[in-house]
């Protein structure tokens, strides 16, 4: 490709790129996706490091750097042709910035940026956060679907617990509306589920265990706080949990048959108590929101815990309820891919001034727009 074509590419791709590629090292999941302009999913590539974390029960930053390393140029390669393209058919890289572990974030950052000055294209850096929010909109088959003027986002993973009011269309699309003060809800499934004696990351295999038992059997307690704050707690019911559990003598009971129904209560009944909080704050945040002008019209779910079945079900009755829109992204997109980056870009996203610079950082807030 000649400079002058490169160039005119470049300030094609400014204003909508048609091909681009998204790339997401935050954390170990390495993803490579290829998306059209219109949010259309060609490729969507995530090589998992689970299996090689699991032996410490949790993610080590130097080898989740390390395996994104080995994984990511070889996955940039075969999505791009996985998509019937060739990499000069990609218009803007898109790449996520942060939050995450600073040393995977850096692969991922370095990478696209050498993609991105090679080619000669715009660079998109995205926050993770904006990725998982956008996930709902996109899907396995056909265009992504429009993002509404205003709605709500729930996003909960094993960093992350919040609420997020967004407007796509206005300059500073997102205002996180509540935090959790203290532990993140996947983090406590995959805390908890660790002292119970399941392999990490707990969350699937609490869920699966709960479809046995009965969600009442042991009444947690809903966290509240005492000056009316929305925010999110779950320290207090890691601690309750395991204090159950260990009363129970379910301390590492994962495969005792004879502690098999009481371990199915404690997972039921625990699961349906993060639930519950969940929603709890969805509720009061939905009933603020709704009475100020233009107020969002759909709420999302997002991250790897958007993936439970109860939470799920649990969302979808309490939008039926109210005639409120609720949009669940399909699993593939719950946990960290590629394509929300790409999409976050396509839909939220502002293309670096300089590619050269683009800092990863392992803390960021969404919504701002600094690189
Ligand atoms: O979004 P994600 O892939 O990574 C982060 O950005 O953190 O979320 C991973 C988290 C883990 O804590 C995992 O246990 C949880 O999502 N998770 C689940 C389920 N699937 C994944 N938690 C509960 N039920 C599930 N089915
Ligand atoms: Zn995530």
């Amino acid at each position: 490709m000649s400079i002058p074509d490169a160039f005119h590419d470049r300030q094609e791709a400014r204003r909508a790129p048609r091909r681009i590629l998204g790339i997401e090292t935050s954390c170990d999941e390495t993803s490579v996706a290829v998306l059209d302009g219109n949010g259309t999913v060609r490729a969507n590539l995530i090589a998992s490091q689970i299996e090689r974390h699991r032996p410490f029960g949790g993610v080590v930053p130097e080898i989740a750097s390390r395996e994104h390393l080995r994984h990511l140029m070889p996955l940039v390669d075969e999505a791009v042709a996985g998509a019937s393209l060739g990499l000069d058919d990609l218009d803007a890289v898109a790449v996520t910035a942060g939050p995450g572990l600073i040393g995977a974030l850096l692969v991922g950052v370095a990478a696209a940026q050498g993609l991105a000055w090679g080619l000669g294209v715009p660079l998109y850096p995205v926050n993770h956060l904006e990725g998982h929010i956008v996930s709902a909109y996109l899907n396995r088959e056909g265009t992504a679907t429009s993002l509404p003027a205003r709605f709500l986002s729930l996003v909960v993973s094993g960093g992350h617990s919040s609420i997020y009011d967004v407007r796509a269309a206005e300059p500073a699309p997102i205002r996180v509306v509540n935090r959790t003060r203290d532990d993140a809800a996947g983090e406590i499934f995959d805390k908890v589920a660790k002292f119970l004696g399941f392999p990490y990351p707990g969350g699937p295999h609490v869920e699966e265990t709960a479809r046995g038992g009965d969600p009442g059997a042991i009444p947690f307690p809903l966290a509240r706080f005492k000056d009316g704050s929305l925010d999110f707690s779950f320290s207090g019911l890691k601690a309750s949990a395991i204090r159950e559990a260990r009363r129970l003598g379910l301390e590492g009971a994962v495969g005792n048959a004879e502690k098999k129904a009481a371990l199915a209560d404690l997972c039921a009944a625990f699961q349906a108590s993060i639930v519950g909080q969940l929603v709890d704050r969805l509720s009061s945040v939905w009933g603020s929101v709704g009475r100020e002008a233009e107020p969002p019209t759909e709420v999302t779910i997002a991250g790897g815990v958007a993936a439970n079945g109860v939470l799920r079900e649990a969302v979808t009755e309490w939008g039926a309820e109210r005639g409120v829109t609720v949009r669940l992204p399909e699993k593939v997109f719950c946990t960290d891919n590629a394509a929300m980056i790409a999409l976050a870009a396509l839909c939220l996203g502002a293309p670096a001034d300089d590619t050269a610079r683009i800092p990863a950082r392992s803390r960021m807030v969404p919504g701002t727009r600094e690189t």
